[in-house]
């Protein structure tokens, strides 16, 4: 089979690394590439649909697998499957499960998913921006932007003052026309846990989950980052309780899209919160997580293949994806400045790392010299699986130590709730 993979960050050097290995695969080919990925595979550069589409067709790709949503929301997949080229991620109109937080609320609604009271208000609407600012008044409830809005477009609120403020930044002009809607969450509590399930447009089969640490320093302090850590299976939940989320979250989402016509294919990323009421769901994604894909990859033995071309093709092999009964964990190293900004062309040690530790690249480059050096605000994804938590936290920590670079940062604290 000929592989397209699309994208070029941590997330996607997981991906290539476990395509790779795939005995099904006959050539793999990436439109982006970053000095981790393997050398068995081949940029055909793109960054438009019109250019992916054609070096899909051009190199006669079987699989085109999307690692980012924005091509998702910009109808790469659309454009694909039209011309007749099987696509591992939803098309733009299923893509807006991501896109559009209130788009999520209203299928969550008619799915019947579990999930937080809210309000949709409608800046351009009086009367939508009375009964806003009234709810906010109220107090714990998180403000969010409807649209894409690089991770910042939320406002966990307690009190009436932080939610009014909140309000006027969401509608400050600063988020254009992704904050003309905006959707009030009552505010939940508890720990965060993220379930993916692969759907062919029709049926769902689980993976499993995983934890991510979304806060730049240790004990989940400061600013929200892409992610600074994850690690695969959270002890959260035990095999019934992902079945259970499955059953209750992805499978009626999934079966409402494919009611209206908008059949889900790819991956659906539940972001979910253990409330003492139960799980409820936050939000999705259309896509892997990133740096969630990282641990994911690394503990999934088999060939990938068929799961990710069932899925894009409309049709799951049967029985469940097989993964090593192990614990993997990623510690992310990025860049002074990170999550405002990033330090570019910082030299990286590329030293010894134990056994069982892969070290996934994000934002990194290779200089004409071959010294490797910071190239992002992420750089580098640090990777161990072993038997325990506790082993594999000790062994990706001392890969952290023999790969940190010049103002890196990371937190010491990954998978803290599970030990
Ligand atoms: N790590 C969170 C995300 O990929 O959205």
């Amino acid at each position: 089979m000929n592989v397209l993979l699309v994208g070029g960050g941590g997330r996607e050097h997981a991906l290539a690394w476990r395509i790779a290995q795939s005995p099904t695969l006959s050539a793999l080919y990436v439109t982006h590439v970053n000095p981790g990925f393997p050398a068995s595979a081949t940029l055909a550069a793109a960054s438009t649909v019109d250019e992916t589409v054609a070096v899909a067709k051009a190199n006669h790709v079987d699989l085109v697998v999307v690692g980012p949503e924005a091509p998702l929301a910009d109808g790469l997949a659309d454009a694909l499957i039209a011309a007749g080229i099987p696509t591992f991620g939803p098309q733009a109109a299923a893509a807006r499960l991501e896109t559009s937080k209130a788009f999520a609320k209203e299928i969550m609604d008619a799915a019947g998913v579990p999930t937080a009271g809210f309000l949709r208000v409608d800046r351009d609407d009086p009367a939508d921006v009375q009964a806003a600012k009234a709810r906010c008044a109220e107090g714990r409830v998180a403000v969010k932007v409807d649209g894409l809005a690089a991770g910042k477009g939320v406002f966990v609120c307690v009190t009436a003052d932080e939610a009014l403020a909140a309000l006027d930044e969401a509608w400050s002009g600063r988020f254009g026309e992704a904050a003309r809607f905006l959707v009030l969450e009552d505010l939940m509590s508890g720990p965060e846990v993220s379930v993916f399930g692969l759907s062919d447009g029709e049926s769902v089969v689980g993976l499993p989950s995983a934890q991510d640490h979304k806060r730049i320093f240790d004990g989940d302090q400061g600013p929200n980052t892409g992610g600074m850590g994850a690690y695969v299976p959270c002890p959260l939940l035990d095999r019934d309780q992902v079945e259970e989320i499955l059953e209750r979250v992805h499978r009626p989402v999934v079966a409402e899209m494919a009611r209206r016509g908008m059949p889900f294919r790819g991956v659906l990323f539940a972001g979910i919160m253990m409330t003492p009421e139960g799980a409820r769901v936050l939000e999705f994604n259309v896509r892997f997580g990133d740096p969630e894909t990282q641990p994911l990859m690394s503990l999934w033995d088999e060939d990938v293949l068929p799961w990710l071309y069932g899925a894009a093709s409309g049709e799951l092999p049967d029985g469940q994806p097989a993964f090593a009964d192990e614990v993997a964990l990623c510690v992310v190293l990025a860049s002074a400045g990170y999550p405002e900004t990033s330090t570019k062309g910082v030299a990286i040690p590329e030293g010894e790392v134990p056994d069982g530790v892969t070290v996934f690249h994000a934002g990194t480059r290779r200089d004409e010299a071959g010294v490797l050096r910071t190239n992002g605000g992420r750089v580098l994804g640090v990777t161990a699986r072993a038997s325990s938590v506790a082993e594999a936290r000790d062994k990706a920590y001392a890969g952290v130590e023999a790969w940190s670079f010049e103002g890196s940062q990371h937190r010491t604290d990954i998978a803290h709730q599970a030990l």
